[in-house]
């Protein structure tokens, strides 16, 4: 029950900024701090840290739905996109919308020198845009910027029509919007925002077709087939599973993740997408905008503003209501998640009102 559940968080009031990162539950907080404390005393073996590492990335395979031997862990999603980037042979086309984050732009951008074409595209027009040329389409199913969800049906269908590769970017999706990693190629997530991991965790669902055809170029001891033994010895012996592309992990981000992760598959996804979403629709109820079905909510409140000059003081005065949100393309984004309240939503619209 998220309203049990939400006694675990103790947010400053005004928190709308999510999207940008999470906030953790006390559990999370507690395990950190212990493990620091293991560390600056030396009394634990890294090998007790690294539980964690399986326990998150167990969670999150049960978070999207795939089998727990199809999920990488790593850092980041620019660094999991890297392996699939250097995968494409000179001459590949790959579609991207063209309002995207960049962690989901530059890894495919900085192999144009070697004649990869990407086609950056209006986001409406995704699926229409892919044809016999694609061989990769790569897409945040939830846009950081506007909170639009991406129409993840006909992109998936167009692209295996013509046999592209199917990427997704969850990074904004996966914590509140249910999301079946199976249906991609390759699936990324960002643990600290919606998920409220440290930064330092992130996620990738690799499907076994693409397992031997991606070079696992961060290849480490830690994505070995047999980890405590794959210290030393010149014999390459990765992992057969997806678990060859991990990267070997940040402890304390990971000994962070796992109680994260765990308390949000407890809570359940459909009920965090109805708390949020029913938020996101207080707020924009407040500020105009028809109903929704977004955690993220973009406003033209911060621009309209500052052309029309009649609230020149709008992101000011959140600001000094203590609402933390962001701005973004010059708009308002304020974004939801379990720990929000309606005490929060209302602060925000008394200080535009
Ligand atoms: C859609 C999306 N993907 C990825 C990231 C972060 O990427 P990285 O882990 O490479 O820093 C963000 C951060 O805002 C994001 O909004």
């Amino acid at each position: 029950m998220i309203s049990e559940a939400v006694d675990l968080w103790d947010p400053e009031p005004g928190w709308l900024n999510t999207a940008s990162y999470g906030l953790p539950p006390r559990p999370t907080i507690d395990a950190m701090h212990a493990a620091l404390d293991e560390w600056r005393r030396g009394v634990a073996p890294w090998t007790t840290w690294d539980l964690s590492t399986g326990r998150a990335r167990a969670a999150f395979a049960r978070l999207v739905g795939v089998p727990v031997d199809t999920v990488a862990v790593g850092a980041t999603v620019s660094g999991m996109l890297s392996v699939v980037g250097a995968a494409l042979p000179a001459g590949a086309r790959v579609v991207v919308p063209e309002i995207e984050f960049t962690s989901n732009l530059f890894p495919w951008l900085v192999h144009a020198d070697r004649g990869v074409q990407i086609d950056t595209v209006p986001a409406g027009k995704l699926a229409d845009m892919i044809d016999a040329r694609t061989d990769l389409v790569s897409f945040s199913i939830v846009q950081s910027a506007t909170g639009e969800i991406a129409a993840i049906d006909e992109i998936i269908a167009a692209a295996r029509r013509h046999g592209a590769l199917v990427v997704g970017d969850a990074s904004q999706a996966a914590g509140w919007l249910p999301v079946e990693a199976a249906r991609f190629d390759v699936l990324v997530c960002a643990g600290y925002k919606w998920l409220m991991t440290p930064r330092g965790a992130a996620f990738g669902y690799f499907s076994p077709a693409v397992w031997d055809r991606f070079r696992p170029l961060q290849a480490n001891w830690y994505a070995g087939e047999d980890v405590p033994n794959s210290f030393y010895g010149p014999s390459m012996r990765l992992a057969a599973s997806a678990r060859r592309f991990d990267l070997s992990p940040a402890w304390f981000s990971y000994v962070g993740a796992a109680p994260s992760l765990e308390l949000l598959t407890e809570i359940g996804v459909d009920a965090v997408r109805a708390h949020n979403v029913a938020l996101a629709n207080r707020f924009r109820a407040g500020v105009g905008l028809p109903p929704g079905d977004s955690a993220i909510v973009s406003s033209a409140i911060v621009s309209s503003a500052i052309i029309s000059g009649d609230r020149p003081d709008a992101a000011d005065r959140l600001a000094a209501a203590g609402v933390r949100a962001a701005v973004r393309h010059g708009r308002l984004r304020a974004s939801f998640h379990l720990y929000t309240t309606e005490a929060d939503v209302d602060r925000a619209l008394d200080a535009l009102a």
